[in-house]
């Protein structure tokens, strides 16, 4: 029984292993796993509480959803004896998202009796979701080793692009970043960075693929940009700048339309949104028999 907080925790062996379960359920091999999933959800989520529900059902495990005001979270209960609760009651497996960073944790996935999968920590981690886009881009490339992959938009809030970016670089892909300087964290090196650029039109210059992140409105506690209009014209995905795109675009969703990216781009040729959504089913099944095997 393994779990999966952090993408900084995986060796590059465990992620390939991810990785093939995730193209094995895909082509329809699927070996079916015992027991029960508890779904907590403590902030809002459509793509990731729903494929989580389907992968636990289409391996067999049974689900449990316990979402925000309805969890005695809400009454002032921790985190951690939530846990207790869902462990005493014979889970095997919690899979949470909750709005504030998980950070340390290896004293609390020690002490219980749990395998706990990470589905958004505040800031912090999305591990999910960086697997996903991995998966969704070596699906494209086979090879990533020198890609070059520019983030843009919110990346001081972005668990997004913490998760990312280490599993891009594990497999040998080139990263920059682009955003306002209010939305950049200070220290770029830590992650490995190539490059921040001011201008997201010398960035997509650069990339062969480009990650639009979503402008997370709801943890901006300041006003870091000056407007959504500005920041679209200055940093979105215009039509103007889809035409110069040399290779795809993502966005881990969901979408601002007109303030991420224009909405008439979000399904079209040079998309890969819908694609890393079907992934999503895939990767996150073969996250739960790493996790369960
Ligand atoms: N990408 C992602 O985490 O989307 P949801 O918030 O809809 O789960």
């Amino acid at each position: 029984m393994k779990s999966l907080i952090s993408v900084l925790d995986l060796r590059e062996e465990e992620v390939r292993s991810i990785l093939k379960g995730a193209s094995s359920v895909k082509e329809g091999r699927i070996r079916k796993l015992k027991g029960d999933a508890l779904l907590l959800f403590m902030e809002p989520s459509t793509r990731t509480r729903i494929s989580f529900e389907k992968a636990c059902r289409s391996l067999g495990l049974s689900t449990y959803t316990v979402t925000g005001e309805s969890s005695s979270m809400s009454k002032g209960e921790s985190f951690y004896d939530t846990l207790k609760t869902f462990e005493a009651l014979g889970f095997g497996l919690v899979i949470f998202r909750v709005p504030f960073i998980l950070y340390p944790y290896e004293d609390l996935i020690s002490d219980l009796n749990l395998s706990l999968i990470n589905a958004g920590d505040g800031t912090h981690q999305h591990p999910t979701q960086g697997l996903i886009d991995l998966f969704t881009l070596l699906e494209v490339y086979k090879d990533i080793r020198g890609v070059k992959v520019l983030y843009v938009g919110d990346i001081l809030h972005s668990r997004v692009f913490r998760s990312g970016v280490p599993l891009m670089r594990m497999f040998g892909a080139r990263v920059s970043v682009c955003g306002p300087k209010t939305l950049i964290p200070r220290d770029m090196k830590v992650f490995g960075i190539e490059e921040v650029f001011d201008s997201v039109d010398e960035g997509i210059e650069w990339a062969d693929v480009v990650i639009w992140l979503r402008l997370q409105k709801e943890r901006q506690r300041e006003n870091y940009i000056a407007s959504e209009r500005s920041y679209f014209e200055q940093f979105g995905l215009t039509r103007e700048r889809y035409r110069r795109l040399r290779g795809y675009f993502m966005h881990p969703g969901p979408v601002n339309r007109e303030i991420d990216i224009d909405g008439s781009l979000l399904y079209s040729e040079k998309s890969l949104i819908q694609e890393q959504v079907r992934n999503g089913l895939f990767v996150r099944m073969a996250v739960l028999e790493w996790c369960l095997r």
